[in-house]
């Protein structure tokens, strides 16, 4: 395969929650490796985790700024940046690293504003570069098997979807020792106008955009802050006209005490249905109507071979959270090299969740601001 592409990261130090799971995903297909980052604003911090991970200390920066401008000065500079930081220095991170011409692979939601993620996109157009949302939940055997059903019209026409994304680490009066997970989410001045909508419900919207490819006509919202002292919502109903005429109705919660990542779905359609949820996520419930459902496995016939091409842990075991978050990233990865070699990227080339995902998250979780602020009204997408 030649060698391997380099990449840097901004975030993800010591103690911090999904830089790790990146790195270890990334590292799960051996295709490109950690040579440079940024991973606090404590350059401290940046050293200890960068020596732990055995980086070049040359190549360990103060900050983001540094780190693009260095980087794009070098003859080996990194392929692509994998930015992990907390919301509000999404847009700004990755537009640094967009101007210095550096492919992006950014966490969700994409930035703060729908305003600022279209200006990520024209950026991207402009430089001819790759960009990437981290949906990792699309990464899911199952959940790619979920849409191709949908896509064969096995369930007939979509009539209803119900999801959810509830947890309960947010229940409890907040700051029972530091969490500083726990405290920028709930601070719009790193979380943006949303938590929970912006944390876990930009999930719902893009797992459910995902497996049926249907698109939002209008929504109303209720978005709920239960806990105090929080600043923003913690918990929201919303029920969605899709354009093709289904209904649904989308839970995000952070108060659900006895739910750890319930992230759940069912879709309904004329002539039978498909549910999933993430904590099952090996599995899948097929019904069609009149005949007895069936709970397929990852390792069952029905699965398509080109799904099971895919697998890294074979059937009968267990594939979690890393392996899809790895699906993601071979993806993107597989495109950059493509691009890198000079061929032409045709649209299956781009089955990774872009920068146009991460702009309808956006759209999402505005509109579902605008729709509980008006009193949870109807609005239009
Ligand atoms: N895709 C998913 O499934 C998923 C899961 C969890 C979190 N996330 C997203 O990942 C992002 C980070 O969340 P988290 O829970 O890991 O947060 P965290 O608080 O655990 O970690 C944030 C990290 O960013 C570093 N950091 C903050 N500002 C920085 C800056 N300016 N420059 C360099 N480093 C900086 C912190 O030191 C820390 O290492 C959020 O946007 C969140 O929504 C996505």
């Amino acid at each position: 395969m030649g060698k391997k592409l380099t990449y840097g990261m901004v975030g993800g130090s010591k103690g911090s929650q999904i830089g790790i799971v990146h790195r270890k995903a990334i590292n799960l297909h051996s295709k490109a490796e950690l040579v440079s980052g940024t991973f606090s604003r404590n350059f401290k911090n940046t050293l200890a985790t960068g020596r732990e991970l055995k980086i070049d200390e040359k190549r360990l920066y103060k900050n983001y700024e540094e780190m693009a401008e260095e980087e794009s000065k070098r003859a080996d500079t990194i392929d692509f940046v994998s930015i992990v930081t907390p919301n509000s220095s999404h847009f700004e991170t990755a537009k640094k690293f967009l101007e210095s011409r550096i492919n992006v692979m950014c966490e969700k939601p994409l930035t703060i504003t729908l305003k600022e993620a279209e200006e990520l996109k024209e950026i991207a157009r402009k430089n001819h570069l790759l960009f990437a949302v981290a949906y990792s939940y699309t990464g899911y055997s199952m959940l790619r098997y979920a849409r191709e059903i949908v896509r064969r019209g096995e369930i007939g026409h979509v009539r209803f979807v119900n999801s959810r994304y509830i947890s309960e680490w947010m229940a409890k009066v907040p700051f029972e020792g530091k969490n500083s997970r726990h405290e920028w989410r709930s601070d719009p001045k790193f979380s943006g106008i949303s938590n929970c909508v912006a944390d876990i419900g930009v999930h719902i919207q893009n797992v459910v955009s995902f497996v049926t490819g249907l698109k939002i006509k209008s929504l109303c919202a209720r978005m709920d802050k239960f806990v105090e002292p929080d600043k923003l919502d913690d918990n929201a109903s919303i029920l969605i006209n899709f354009d093709n005429g289904a209904k649904g109705i989308y839970w995000s919660s952070q108060i659900s005490i006895g739910h750890e990542n319930s992230l759940d779905f069912g879709i309904y359609g004329t002539k039978g249905s498909i549910e999933w949820s993430q904590e099952k996520a090996n599995y899948l419930k097929v019904s069609k109507i009149d005949h007895p459902f069936v709970t397929l496995s990852r390792g069952s016939k029905e699965v398509d071979d080109f799904i099971k091409e895919e697998y890294v842990t074979p059937g009968g075991h267990q594939e979690g959270y890393v392996e899809a978050f790895a699906r993601v990233y071979d993806k993107f990865i597989n495109a950059i090299i493509k691009k890198k070699k000079g061929e032409i990227l045709e649209q299956k080339d781009l089955d990774f969740p872009t920068i146009d995902d991460g702009i309808d998250g956006m759209r999402f979780i505005e509109k579902c601001v605008e729709s509980s602020n008006k009193g949870s009204t109807w609005i239009k997408y």
